[in-house]
């Protein structure tokens, strides 16, 4: 196959070597012993390591341990953690335990970074009884399919890396890698597949083994954007976690780069700093108001966080829509130590007075109720009626968004992701207001949240600045 220049170029950076290549196999072949040698059972090399697949530099080997299904779920992780910390101690590598479905390893092993996974060893993707347990079927369908295409994949991979749109995880809701390895299969090569996505529209199916008669059954069963039947499992759709705007984006990325290609779309933007003077000018310059809410991180993975995160700063809006203070964005950013819910908003603080809506004049009981509320309370205007309604100017409870965001009881009172509400509760929080919202913790994050423009943009831009 013929390629061009700049995916040549592209090859020679991401492809690993013949030599990283054995060496990785090596490498998976001794744990996969030792796996058998400290725990009695057979275990396999799965990921991206497995299939040749993976962009030079993230070399992480994924080692899934094969236990017998008949044993329980306790079983499992005990035995799956003793005779992973037993496969390190082997190597005297170091290791972290990391929790998804259930426990596992992430060890370093010379040099290698390693996840020692437990899982079932089942005969078919029917029988599984854990999401990991459909892993080792991936790499049995891929293997022998992929070869031919290993360069296509990673184009892929490093296509989508440089767009900002790779990764599975709830933060970038972007590309797997499995997924792209899929996608390379079903349109047979990088150029084939770029080309079908830049025409790409919301609902696309992609079902390689053909499982469903017409792709109006998929698209009635999955509702995400990019629907990729997993060959190994027909009730899946890989791309599920693809949010709707990387699968825009994407699509962006792909109609650019196929109209006019450039070595920029393979290269991931740097991400870019703030500092505390730049944060302060960018506030004089745009007039909104910033906000923030910054508490501890809860200690759980970032897959379990950011959601969390996600929920507590929608409760957050509602509330501050409900008490009339408008939003112009937010967002969130979990760092290692503290996380962060930040608004943008174009007005903090509001005058003393509401109106309050009261009942319709005709609903006589209510109405009288209202009325003998405020009949002595003069102190703005009201209560009046409005075609059929009353009204009345009442006190405002909250004038500064911040005094909102400070009332602790109303903001527990929202409904809050579980373990960001147990930090809250335990450790409090703290509402930042103007310059005070920035700290060197968030530096690249406030930077991004104001330089926001989609992927595809920001490399026309890089590219028509290079040309000037
Ligand atoms: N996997 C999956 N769904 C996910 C994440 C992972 O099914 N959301 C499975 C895939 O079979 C994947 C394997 O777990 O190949 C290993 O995951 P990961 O290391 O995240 O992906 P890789 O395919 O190895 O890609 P990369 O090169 O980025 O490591
Ligand atoms: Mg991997």
């Amino acid at each position: 196959m013929t390629r061009s220049i700049i995916e040549q170029e592209v090859l020679d950076r991401v492809l690993p070597t013949d030599a990283e290549r054995s060496a990785a196999q090596e490498m998976g072949n001794k744990l996969i012993a030792a796996v058998y040698e400290v725990a009695g059972v057979p275990a396999m090399m799965t990921g991206s390591v497995a299939r040749g697949t993976w962009v030079r530099g993230d070399k992480d080997i994924d080692i899934f341990m094969l236990f017998p299904p008949e044993i329980s779920r306790e079983e499992l992780q005990e035995k799956g953690l003793a005779a992973a910390y037993a496969v390190v101690e082997k190597f005297s590598g170091t290791a972290e335990e990391k929790y998804a479905e259930h426990p596992y390893l992430n060890a370093v092993i010379e040099g290698f970074d390693v996840d020692l996974v437990p899982c079932y060893h089942v005969s078919s993707t029917a029988e599984m009884q854990c999401a990991v347990d459909r892993t080792p079927f991936h790499t049995r369908y891929l293997l022998p399919k992929i070869g031919n295409l290993r360069e296509d994949v990673l184009l892929l991979k490093q296509f989508a890396k440089g767009g900002g749109v790779y990764g599975s995880d709830h933060m970038t809701g972007g590309f797997s890698g499995y997924l792209c390895e899929l996608l390379v299969l079903a349109y047979g090569g990088f150029s084939e597949f770029m080309q079908a996505a830049s025409e790409f529209r919301y609902g696309e199916v992609v079902d390689i083994e053909k499982y469903y008669a017409d792709t109006k059954i998929a698209r009635g069963k999955f509702s995400e954007p990019l629907i990729v039947i997993d060959p190994t499992d027909k009730d899946r759709n890989v791309a599920a976690a693809l949010t709707p705007t990387r699968f825009a984006e994407f699509m962006e990325l792909a109609r650019d780069y196929c109209a006019s290609p450039s070595p920029q779309y393979f290269v991931a933007d740097p991400p870019t700093q703030m500092g505390m003077n730049e944060f302060a000018a960018t506030l004089q310059k745009r007039g909104t108001a910033m906000l923030a809410v910054r508490m501890k991180t809860p200690p759980y993975v970032a897959d379990t966080v950011v959601p969390q995160l996600r929920k507590t700063m929608e409760s957050m809006k509602a509330m501050l829509v409900a008490e009339d203070f408008q939003i112009h964005r937010a967002e969130v950013s979990m760092g290692a130590e503290n996380s962060l819910i930040l608004f943008e908003l174009l007005i903090a603080r509001l005058p003393e007075i509401v109106v309050r809506s009261g009942p319709p004049v005709w609903n006589h009981e209510n109405a009288d109720r209202f009325v003998e509320k405020y009949l002595m309370q003069e102190q703005f205007a009201g209560p009046w009626i409005e075609e059929d309604r009353y009204y009345t100017e009442v006190l405002r409870k909250y004038t500064t968004a911040e005094s909102l965001l400070s009332d602790k009881s109303k903001i527990l009172s929202g409904s809050l992701g579980k373990h960001v509400r147990q930090v809250m509760e335990e450790d409090g929080y703290e509402v930042l207001a103007g310059v005070d919202v920035w700290s060197l913790e968030f530096s690249f994050f406030l930077s991004a949240f104001f330089a926001r423009s989609s992927h595809a943009i920001r490399k026309l831009r890089e590219i028509r600045g290079g040309q000037e």
